[in-house]
């Protein structure tokens, strides 16, 4: 597409129409002389003659000159705009790979070439140049048999192709034919859209299905198995029925549980955008859920330990139901780890930096942050929950706010969970705007922080100084 000359250059141009309206003007003159001092005819019409070719020639002086001047600013404007031309400018911005590929024969490999490439293609397939040898920008057999058949089929054909590299990416490519080159070259374009996100979700949420029905299968069979034993040969002994039947009330009561937490997920999920509008009192609701753990704890003898600010110091914008939520998974937690006789300990403190609130507590173990808080210039909240039970490898920290996981070994028994808990607690406390660490010692315990903006999020850095002076 010729490109159309910049403004400068046109009004560069002369235009011959003021030579010509002074031509015209002269003819006029000499005609009213002609009236007015009696010149005779031939002296007038001589006179004009001479106006009308001397008006003629400069026009044509003028517009030679001025298309000469045309060009020449043309040239120098192409030169600047440089290549690559613009067509190619706008492909090469686009963020999916693209090859424009042509072959003349169908035997021979070689002919095929890439004639363009653009920068992310150049980018995929680690290729400098943008035409060469197409093998030696793609290996992959499924890929080079789709490219066949959109040049010599006349079809589209699609295929998967999983590109190596730091981390592996699977992109599905698309060839399709395009009109055949002057010189009847047969040519195609291949498209490439990178799919790894999209299948990395489509894994989760079906690892999230199988998950959530096989902990619901587990409960379900063992009160089916009851269910059919009481009907059979424990129908006469009441002693074994009493026993079956508290058994099945604590699956039923798992299931119920597991079932509260998925919707409990999904609902957080769904508001987790909009930011608490209430102020609430961290401290009130630490010693609620201390005071509803007390007896678990103390059936397994472990001493519950608190430090709190005083009254009304720790009061921060948020959703109570779902920072009781937080408070009473981080407790069970620490309970349900701790050996027999072990201690909990359960700390708030109120006004901190981001960095004090998030300050290493256990010196030597593992620690990581799970969570980033998002909001500037606020005092942040700290509610710091310790145990000294097993604590956990380094290598499952990260996967810990995860739905369903669980650390091996944990998963049985007295400590039997479904592995939700901390995907809740995460999710609430993005929901606050909060941050959330673990810190792990195998062998020693485990800490989790969770601290919370005490100002609520849309408070901009000049609105808290403002607020700090007042
Ligand atoms: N204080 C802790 N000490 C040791 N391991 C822990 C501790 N807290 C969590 N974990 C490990 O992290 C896993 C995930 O915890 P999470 O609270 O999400 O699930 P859960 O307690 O197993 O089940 P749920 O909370 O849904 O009943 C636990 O299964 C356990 O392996
Ligand atoms: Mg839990």
């Amino acid at each position: 597409m010729p490109a159309s000359p910049p403004e400068d250059t046109r009004a560069a141009q002369s235009s011959p129409w003021p030579i010509m309206a002074a031509g015209a003007a002269g003819v006029v003159a000499i005609a009213a002389i002609a009236v007015t001092q009696q010149i005779g005819p031939p002296a007038a019409l001589a006179a004009a003659g001479v106006v009308t070719v001397v008006t003629a020639l400069c026009v044509l002086a003028a517009d030679r000159s001025g298309e000469a001047r045309y060009r020449a600013l043309m040239r120098s404007a192409a030169i600047r705009a440089g290549e690559p031309p613009p067509f190619a400018s706008l492909v090469n911005a686009l963020p999916d790979p693209i090859l424009v590929i042509s072959a003349t024969e169908p035997e021979d490999l070689t002919s095929r070439r890439y004639v363009f490439a653009n920068t992310a293609a150049r980018d995929l397939l680690r290729i400098e140049r943008d035409e060469g040898l197409l093998v030696n920008a793609i290996r992959d057999p499924d890929v080079l048999d789709a490219v066949d058949r959109a040049l010599f089929t006349g079809h589209d054909a699609e295929c998967v192709h999983e590109a190596g590299g730091a981390q592996t990416r699977t992109l599905r490519v698309h060839a399709r034919p395009l009109a055949e080159a002057l010189d009847g070259r047969r040519m195609a374009v291949l498209m490439f859209r990178d799919e790894t996100e999209m299948r990395q979700v489509e894994r989760t949420r079906a690892d999230f299905l199988a998950n959530a029905s096989h902990e619901l299968r587990t409960p379900l069979a063992s009160l089916a198995g009851f269910i059919e034993t009481l009907r059979g040969h424990a129908k006469d002994d009441p002693v074994a029925r009493d026993r079956f039947l508290s058994i099945m009330q604590a699956q039923a009561g798992r299931m119920s549980r597991l079932v509260d937490d998925l919707m409990s997920l999904s609902r957080i999920e769904l508001g987790e955008h909009i930011a608490p509008a209430d102020q609430v009192d961290l401290a009130a609701c630490v010693s609620d859920v201390l005071d509803a753990s007390a007896p678990i704890a103390e059936r397994r003898g472990v001493k519950l330990k608190i430090k709190l600010p005083r009254k009304g110091a720790a009061r921060a914008p948020g959703d109570r139901d779902q920072i009781l939520q937080v408070i009473q998974n981080l407790v069970d937690n620490a309970v349900k780890y701790s050996p027999d006789g072990g201690v909990v300990e359960v700390a708030l403190q109120a006004g901190l930096s981001p960095e004090a609130a998030s300050a290493p507590y256990r010196p030597g173990a593992a620690r990581l942050s799970l969570l980033a808080p998002d909001v500037l210039g606020s005092a942040y909240a700290a509610l710091r929950v310790s145990d000294r039970g097993p604590g956990m490898p380094r290598e499952h920290l990260p996967r810990l706010t995860e739905r369903f996981y669980r650390v091996e070994g944990q998963k049985s028994g007295e400590r039997a969970g479904s592995g939700l808990g901390l995907a809740i607690v995460k999710h609430i406390v993005n929901r606050h705007r909060g941050g959330l660490t673990v810190e792990s010692a195998v062998g020693e315990g485990t800490t989790f922080t969770v601290y919370l903006p005490m100002r609520s999020a849309r408070v901009t850095p000049t609105a808290v100084a403002v607020a700090k002076v007042s």
